[in-house]
């Protein structure tokens, strides 16, 4: 039977010190996540701003029609949560935020880059992305096609630059991103279109196609940490998990969005046929194995103690969140 609440003096009633304490925190959680998003935003501006003139360059800029068309889902909003793991697991491993900013830009510039691609009607053909038209629709083809090209590779210009680590986060980065992770996961998810793929066959495509750039992001904050094996070891753990549990929810909102918080519409998996976990364990299904791997991140953070408080929020808020 619950208790009855306490009376306070003046016989109103007081919610219980234990609760207060935990939504105090979660609200103080909430918000370091908001201010490191604002960071990212911030950083990511001044990313594009130093690729005009990058010493590398010789003076030369890059054409401003692709730079507006980068910029233009580059800035155009987005959760940013890929950076603030980075950010986070850097602080997390015992280094300091700044450590983390270059590699934080380069994994939303190669997370935009996939997006504009899987937006283009060779792929997902969808119209509305973080609440604007796709590159694609705002510009062309071919020059959303070019801006992916664009942010993917400047990407690396730009974590070679990494005051840590450089050469082991891009060996990272790209094993994340190319054929072998993202791009891999990519052309799976397109053969799977119109099939029921066994159980484990859909989790290596959620795994791959979005799972890996997790594993990236949080491995990489290590990284700019100078992070030991162990600590490494554990990151990657909480990526995975967390990437998995993040598209699993993401196939979720693509059926139960109705706010049109996401910016991107809803129904567009059931419209290309795509093998989802709503499809195949129904919504009620995919929203437990999505907190099941949730509570894998969480486990996975135990070396870090305290320090690890954030990045559970994060893998909380990642099968939580409403878009
Ligand atoms: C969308 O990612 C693509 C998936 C891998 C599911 P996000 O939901 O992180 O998109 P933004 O960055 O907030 O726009
Ligand atoms: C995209 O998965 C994964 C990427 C690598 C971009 P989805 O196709 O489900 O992502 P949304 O729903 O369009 O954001
Ligand atoms: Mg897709
Ligand atoms: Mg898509
Ligand atoms: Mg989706």
């Amino acid at each position: 039977m619950q208790k009855p609440r306490r009376a306070s003096k003046t016989g109103k009633k007081t919610k219980p010190a234990a609760r207060r304490v935990t939504r105090t925190r979660t609200v103080n959680l909430q918000a370091s996540v908001k201010m490191r998003a604002a960071q990212v935003d911030r950083e990511l501006g001044r990313t594009l701003g130093r690729l005009r003139d990058f010493p590398a360059h010789g003076g030369v800029s890059p054409p401003t029609r692709l730079l507006a068309a980068m910029a233009h889902s580059l800035l155009a909003g987005g959760k940013r949560l890929r950076p603030v793991i980075c950010i986070e697991s850097c602080v997390a491993a015992g280094g300091h935020a700044p450590a983390a900013f270059r590699s934080a830009c380069a994994l939303e510039m190669v997370h935009t880059y996939s997006l504009i691609h899987d937006d283009l009607p060779a792929m997902d053909d969808d119209d509305l992305r973080r609440g604007q038209p796709t590159c694609h629709k705002a510009f062309d083809e071919a020059t959303a096609i070019l801006a992916g090209d664009g942010l993917l590779t400047d990407a690396f210009l730009v974590l070679a630059q990494a005051p840590r680590n450089p050469l082991r986060q891009v060996t990272e980065l790209a094993a994340a991103a190319g054929s072998f992770g993202m791009v891999g996961g990519q052309m799976d998810d397109i053969l799977a279109e119109g099939q029921d793929p066994a159980q484990v066959e859909l989790e290596a495509i959620h795994r791959r196609k979005t799972g890996r750039l997790f594993v990236a992001s949080s491995v990489l904050g290590g990284l700019c940490a100078g992070a030991g094996d162990r600590e490494i070891a554990a990151l990657r753990t909480y990526g995975a998990a967390l990437g998995f549990a993040f598209q699993v929810w993401d196939d979720v909102l693509d059926v139960v969005d109705t706010t049109g918080k996401g910016g991107k519409g809803v129904g567009r998996d059931e419209k290309h046929d795509k093998a989802t976990y709503v499809r195949r364990h129904g919504l009620d299904g995919a929203r437990f194995l999505a907190h099941q791997a949730a509570d894998r991140a969480v486990h996975a953070l135990k070396p870090f103690g305290k320090r690890g408080a954030v990045l559970a929020a994060l893998a909380r808020y990642a099968v939580e969140r409403d878009h």
